[in-house]
């Protein structure tokens, strides 16, 4: 049977779409090589922008599908090698600039916002806890506290090592024991001494901690924003255009209006509010008796609202301030209890609502036809570097 040919090959490629540049890998000139066997096996390389491997598997199965829908085909072996530098700005100065994930955050699946109308809620002891009941449920979690002015991520993750400088002079940012990675401004202020910041430094400040910060490979990065609107918002909104928003709140219907005014800030810088989460629901007594001290509905209400979902309810829980200050979070120190519990499944609500590959894919790559089946000839290249 004839064999196809390059140009064929590369024409069934431009089916196969980049879902973070939502454009074909041909034109984007990821195609690293084509190799066409006599006996009718084709490797594909292809260049990925990030080592990411969702993002590999998506092309894998995409270029499997693609190639192997032409005739002559028995086989399709697809590799991977990653972009240079060089090439790299080739495609950001084709794609106009900044359209590529930046520095050290080009490997961070997911970004996430914690954020709160007000000070108090638990917004920093949320982050502490889900960044920990993620990294446990097996995803890479890390923790950056913006929250300049009230930080409290390291002592909430019982992190106290100063952060060190690698050899591509990035910043290593300390993990802590339940191997989450973090940073924090607390790092580099002395003792408690508060930071006055101006607005150009604050900016340039979270800016460091995105792209200077050797995050590396991360599936989620939440950050744990100063309460309220602002300064922080936008620029994080300028820089990750693709972060999401959750919104803690306590449950008393009034702290709505408050919680609202972060719904609003997103909105506002164009950020999607992935969910709510209700902090510091009823108090159950030993005996078993409930008290909703702060209220009740209001979580649920906001949502509601907003139409988003209500990713958890936590209850108010001795526990969990006491190993918060203790820097051992809940979700690892007692994963059984009640308040451990609804943060574990806030979590794996979290990781439900963000698929690793992006919905838009589907309309995107036009339908393949069925892939013949492929036997033993079909094999994963060896990672190239
Ligand atoms: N569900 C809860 N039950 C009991 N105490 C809580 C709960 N959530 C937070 N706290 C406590 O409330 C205080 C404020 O929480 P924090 O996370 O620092 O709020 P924020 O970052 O929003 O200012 C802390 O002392 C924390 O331990
Ligand atoms: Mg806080």
């Amino acid at each position: 049977m004839a064999l196809p040919t390059e140009e064929q090959i590369t024409e069934k490629l431009t089916a196969v779409i980049d879902p973070e540049l939502r454009r074909n890998i041909v034109e984007l000139g990821m195609v690293r090589s084509i190799e066409i066997k006599p006996e009718g096996q084709v490797d594909v390389t292809v260049s990925l922008t990030t080592p990411g491997c969702p993002i590999r598997s998506h092309f894998q199965d995409a270029v499997v599908s693609q190639v192997s829908s032409l005739e002559g085909v028995t086989g399709v072996g697809v590799g991977f090698d990653v972009l240079s530098d060089k090439e790299k700005g080739d495609l950001q100065q084709m794609l106009g600039r900044n359209k590529l994930p930046q520095g050290a955050l080009a490997q961070v699946q997911n970004v996430i916002c914690v954020s709160s109308g007000k000070g108090g809620v638990g917004k920093s002891t949320m982050t502490a806890n889900l960044a920990a009941a993620l990294q446990a449920e097996g995803h890479k979690a890390g923790a950056l506290d913006c929250d300049v002015y009230g930080y409290s991520i390291p002592r909430m993750l019982g992190v106290d090592e100063k952060p060190d400088v690698n050899g591509e002079r990035k910043i290593i940012p300390p993990e802590s024991a339940s191997g989450v990675k973090t940073m924090s401004i607390g790092y580099f202020v002395e003792g408690n001494s508060a930071v006055v910041w101006r607005g150009p430094m604050l900016h340039k400040a979270i800016q460091q901690f995105l792209e200077d910060v050797a995050w590396e490979e991360l599936d989620y990065l939440l950050l744990d924003l100063p309460p309220g609107t602002g300064d922080v918002a936008m620029t994080l909104a300028q820089l990750l255009p693709q972060a999401k928003i959750v919104i803690v709140t306590t449950p008393q219907p009034a702290a709505q209006s408050v919680a609202r005014r972060s719904a609003e800030m997103a909105d506002k810088v164009d950020l999607e509010v992935m969910g709510v989460i209700e902090n510091m629901s009823g108090f159950t007594t030993p005996t078993g008796e409930t008290f909703s001290i702060f209220g009740e509905g209001g979580g649920k209400l906001l949502a509601d609202e907003l139409g988003v979902p209500l990713l958890g309810t936590i209850p108010l829980s001795e526990e969990l301030r006491e190993h918060a200050d203790e820097g051992r979070p809940l979700v690892i120190e007692e994963p059984d209890s009640p308040a451990g519990k609804a943060i574990i499944d806030t979590a794996r609500r979290i990781i439900a609502s963000t698929p690793r590959e992006l919905p838009m894919l589907q309309a995107e790559v036009p339908a393949a036809p069925e892939p013949p089946k492929m036997g033993k000839n079909a094999r994963e290249l060896p990672v190239l570097q």
